[in-house]
């Protein structure tokens, strides 16, 4: 089969939707959770079974506040462990 301007065309727009798509993913995905002695708690409570929307609540307790704000323009906020993964757990 022979590649018309066509085919090649529709390649590009595949290949350009593919990039922008992976772009945007990268871009909802926040810094890792440090997994220091403050975020460790959270950690241990997720790996003990806690619900990730109870243990998010805590975030804020510190973030989101006047004293620790958020960036601007920052994500919606509540589900910080959606974006905001823990950095891989040491064994
Ligand atoms: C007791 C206060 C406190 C609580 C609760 C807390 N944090 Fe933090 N967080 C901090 C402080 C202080 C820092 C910056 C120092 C550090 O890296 O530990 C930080 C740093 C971070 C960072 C990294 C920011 C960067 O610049 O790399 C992320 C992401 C984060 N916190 C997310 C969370 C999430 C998600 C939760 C809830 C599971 C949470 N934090 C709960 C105090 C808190
Ligand atoms: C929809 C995805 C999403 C959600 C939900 C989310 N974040 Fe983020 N967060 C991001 C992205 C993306 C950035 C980087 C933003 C930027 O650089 O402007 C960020 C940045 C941050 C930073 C600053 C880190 C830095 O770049 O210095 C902190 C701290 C943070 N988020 C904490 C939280 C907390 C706490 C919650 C829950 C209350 C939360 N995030 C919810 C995506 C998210």
């Amino acid at each position: 089969m022979k590649l018309g301007k066509r085919d090649v065309l529709f390649l590009v727009l595949i290949v350009a939707l593919v990039a922008v798509l992976a772009r945007h993913r990268g871009s909802e995905q926040g810094k890792p959770v440090p997994l220091d002695a403050v975020h460790r708690p959270f950690q241990e409570a997720l790996a003990n079974g806690a619900a990730r929307e109870a243990t998010e609540q805590g975030c804020v307790r510190c973030h989101a506040t006047a004293a620790r704000p958020l960036p601007p323009g920052h994500p919606p906020k509540e589900q910080c462990l959606y974006c905001h993964r823990f950095a891989a757990p040491r064994h």
